[in-house]
């Protein structure tokens, strides 16, 4: 039921942990499951440098926060901020029906964290 990416990404997450010196740091929860994700990233002149991300989740959780950490690393915070939670899914292969909702964690973490960034720059 689940795509051999979404395994994949299970199974060997990609960019696990937090940044310590992060300028953007972004946390949702799920209000369907209670599960959290966290991310933090490195910004240098509005192009996401790093990022990482720790997830109190399930499976599908786990293995959108790692797509969505490839997706934009590397790309700037206006492309990020395009990325939608479908656009994850897809990247995936898939999520099955039931385990949609856990795939909105990861994008709007995401931007969260970008909002942190634009807010903090702003202020200085
Ligand atoms: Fe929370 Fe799936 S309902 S891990
Ligand atoms: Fe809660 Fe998947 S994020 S069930």
């Amino acid at each position: 039921m689940y795509s051999e990416k979404v395994i994949d990404h299970f199974t060997n997450p990609r960019n696990v942990g937090e940044i310590e010196n992060a300028n953007g740091v972004g946390q949702v929860g799920n209000a369907k499951c209670g599960d959290i994700m966290r991310i933090s990233m490195v910004v240098e002149n509005d192009v996401i440098k790093d990022i990482k991300f720790k997830t109190f989740g399930c499976g599908a959780a786990v293995a959108t926060s790692s797509m969505v950490t490839e997706m934009v690393k590397g790309k700037s915070v206006n492309e990020a901020l395009d990325i939608s939670n479908a656009a994850v899914a897809e990247a995936l292969g898939g999520l099955p029906e039931a385990k949609l909702h856990c795939s909105n964690l990861a994008a709007d973490a995401v931007h969260e964290a970008i909002k942190d960034y634009i807010q903090k720059k702003t202020k200085v």
